[in-house]
């Protein structure tokens, strides 16, 4: 027997040692007894990180929805596959089984093939956290179309991108969305973007709340109608390992967002393997991962890594405050959760509200909590620790990202003993390493740098669609022969990781990652805005938030300040989402610049933290007065 489930420290060491000794012996083992293949590999493992190019399982043949609901379906028909807990607490929960979640797949597979959607092409996803979510995002994976889900808070023009860049043919959306106690035209949104999108022949709808909508005859198409005449059996369309499962974009420091692209059979095995272990699943247990299924979380950890291990996952479609702050722990209580994943973001803004809506509930169902999506600090670590488990269950610090596909480094619950804010250590199979600013690894504890990974794991992003430069050079190029993660880490005296945050120009804003370039494009869209430069300051609840610096043109008129803030950040909410907003926007005459022109993003990092005590030499700058004057207008 592999070592599928690990269940103590030594065990875990063992395993790991062996994965870093004979990665190819231990990766071939867990996939070939815990997957379903068509055929096998004929060779597990080859990379060559220059150029750079890794394959996992290649010749192997698959299907990832045989191995997410076929297999499960003699021993696990009836148990609850997806139980879906709508935005109103009144409205009743769904109980997907795993037979329904067939059938249900099934059809759509069929109405998409029905549509023209064949392997290969591209399908956008813009839905709300309502079931045809997963469902649709596992039909494409059914006949061999790749997904590209969209978080549906993005905006139009962001939308437009992302269906652009990856020439969907067709985009699959509802009629609107709930979101606490507001409702959202979501179509409205998806015709907007549509109007720059000639590739898209086709729109499906899935009707979620009751509302008049614009249906544009030869390209929208209401689903469910076509669902009721679709046959319940559609046979698995056979992959090949490498081939795509799916695009997920991610923003980048500069340029446009990265399609990061996943591959079939390394994706599945990753995203399997470490839901197993980090959540220590068992039989029976409910599972609930608060994220969208529009960020990786959703994917890896609501819809592949539980149902390939026939769990039963909830899929929440409301938020956290609705209708009032208890709504998780309502939740937890209500349909007895076992596991909790969430964000520290979400941590910190119900630490605010105190206990007492916490102590309403009863969550002794809770046997381990999660974080991912940032640091969690210690405050709200022991907030989580001590309120919602009470001491006794442990937490798992996740630390991962869209490009990797599957959690790197965190605790596993009852194994590794936690520490707060610390991710602790490698997850089996993951080789970290910290780099100092000249290229070398440090070795050795007590120490902090640039957090690499060395060697291949499967689940990690094989390309950025339509770029394959632009992935070698922002992940292959800082470090020879390593994956650089854009993050710093830090290793303390046992070899425990504590994430430190972004070396680079991204800035995590409650859980989300965002580029500070396009931002600042959508600032300068602005008529008024001769130029901008956005950083990021400690918030308490968002863990950063944005602090925009703005220089206006020159037109002699003066005008209304808290006018053109709105403005800008109306622009914002147009071209990216409102997620991107900027909680402070400072208007100023000069940016600190450095004699080539560069931005001295330093300089305006430290004044957004209120920490003006060692800005260093700024008589090198281009503007050496503006730093000042910056200062004195500090908001
Ligand atoms: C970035 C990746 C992984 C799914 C959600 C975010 C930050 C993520 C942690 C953590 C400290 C974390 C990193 C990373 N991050 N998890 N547990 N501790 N930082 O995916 O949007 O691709 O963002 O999120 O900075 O690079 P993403």
């Amino acid at each position: 027997m592999s070592n599928y489930h690990i269940k103590h420290l030594e065990e875990y060491y063992q395993v790991y040692r062996k994965s870093v000794r004979e990665p190819e012996n231990f990766w071939e083992e867990i996939a070939e007894e815990h997957f379903m293949w068509r055929k096998k590999w004929d060779n597990v493992l080859s990379w060559d990180f220059s150029k750079p190019e890794v394959t996992w399982f290649e010749g192997a043949q698959l299907n990832i929805t045989e191995n997410c609901i076929d297999r499960h379906l003699a021993t696990r028909g009836n148990k609850t596959a997806i139980l879906f807990e709508p935005n109103n607490p009144n409205e009743a929960a769904l109980h997907i089984s795993y037979n329904q979640l067939y059938e249900r797949v099934n059809k759509f597979a069929n109405v998409l093939k029905a549509q023209g959607i064949t392997k290969g092409d591209r399908v956008c996803i813009y839905l709300p956290m309502i079931p045809e979510l997963a469902v649709s995002v596992l039909a494409c994976a059914r006949i061999g179309a790749i997904h590209s889900v969209v978080f549906a808070g993005f905006s139009s023009t962001a939308l437009a991108t992302r269906i652009n860049d990856s020439d969907c043919k067709m985009v699959i959306t509802s009629d609107g969305s709930y979101r606490g106690a507001k409702t959202i035209n979501l179509k409205g949104i998806v015709d907007d973007a549509l109007k720059d999108c000639p590739c898209v022949k086709t729109v499906l709808v899935a009707k979620r709340i009751e509302s008049d909508i614009n249906m544009e005859a030869g390209r929208d198409q209401w689903l469910q109608p076509l669902l009721d005449e679709a046959l319940p059996v559609c046979a698995p369309e056979i992959m090949n390992a490498e081939d795509p499962l799916f695009i997920l974009y991610t923003s980048g420091s500069t340029g446009k967002p990265k399609g990061m692209v996943h591959s079939t059979a390394g994706y599945m095995v990753y995203a399997a393997y470490t839901f197993k272990n980090v959540f220590q699943y068992r039989e029976n247990d409910v599972y609930w991962c608060t994220a969208d299924i529009g960020w990786i979380t959703g994917h890896s950890y609501i819809v592949y890594g539980p149902l390939a291990n026939g769990a039963t996952t909830v899929m929440f479609e409301g938020v956290p405050s609705y209708p009032d702050f208890g709504r998780f722990w309502e939740i937890v209580e209500k349909h007895k959760v076992n596991q909790f994943y969430t964000a520290p973001t979400a941590i910190r803004a119900l630490a605010k509200q105190g206990t007492e809506l916490v102590e309403k509930y009863n969550l002794s169902s809770l046997k381990t909590l999660g974080s991912v999506g940032e640091p969690i600090n210690e405050e709200a670590w022991h907030w989580y620790n001590d309120n919602i488990g009470k001491k006794k269950s442990p937490i798992v610090d996740t630390w991962w990202q869209t490009e990797t596909g599957g959690i790197m480094i965190t605790p596993i619950p009852f194994v590794t003993p936690t520490k707060p804010t610390y991710a602790t250590l490698p997850f089996i199979g993951i080789q970290p390493a910290l780099m100092d600013e000249n290229g070398n690894e440090i070795k050795g504890n007590q120490v902090d740098g640039r957090l690499c990974i060395k060697f291949p794991w499967p689940s990690m992003a094989r390309t950025i669609w339509g770029n394959h430069q632009r992935y070698k050079d922002t992940y292959f190029s800082a470090f020879e022969n390593k994956y650089f993660t854009g993050d710093g880490a830090l290793r303390d005296e046992v070899g425990y990781y504590r994430i430190t945050g972004r070396v680079d120009d991204v800035i995590i804003v409650s859980g989300h990652n965002l580029g500070t370039a396009p931002i600042e494009d959508a600032v300068n869209e602005h008529p008024a805005v001769a130029e901008s430069a956005i950083v990021g300051y400690p918030h308490d609840v968002k863990g950063n938030a944005l602090y925009g610096y703005v220089i206006l043109k020159d037109t002699g008129e003066s005008r209304d300040q808290n006018n053109l803030r709105n403005e800008i950040n109306q622009i914002i909410t147009e071209h990216i989402g409102p997620i991107a907003k900027l909680d402070k926007i400072q208007f100023t005459s000069g940016l600190p610049k450095t004699r080539s022109g560069k931005i001295m993003r330093r300089i305006l990092r430290k004044i957004a933290h209120k920490d003006t005590s060692n800005l260093g030499d700024t008589s090198t700058l281009l503007n050496p007065e503006v730093v000042q004057d910056i200062i004195d207008n500090a908001l």
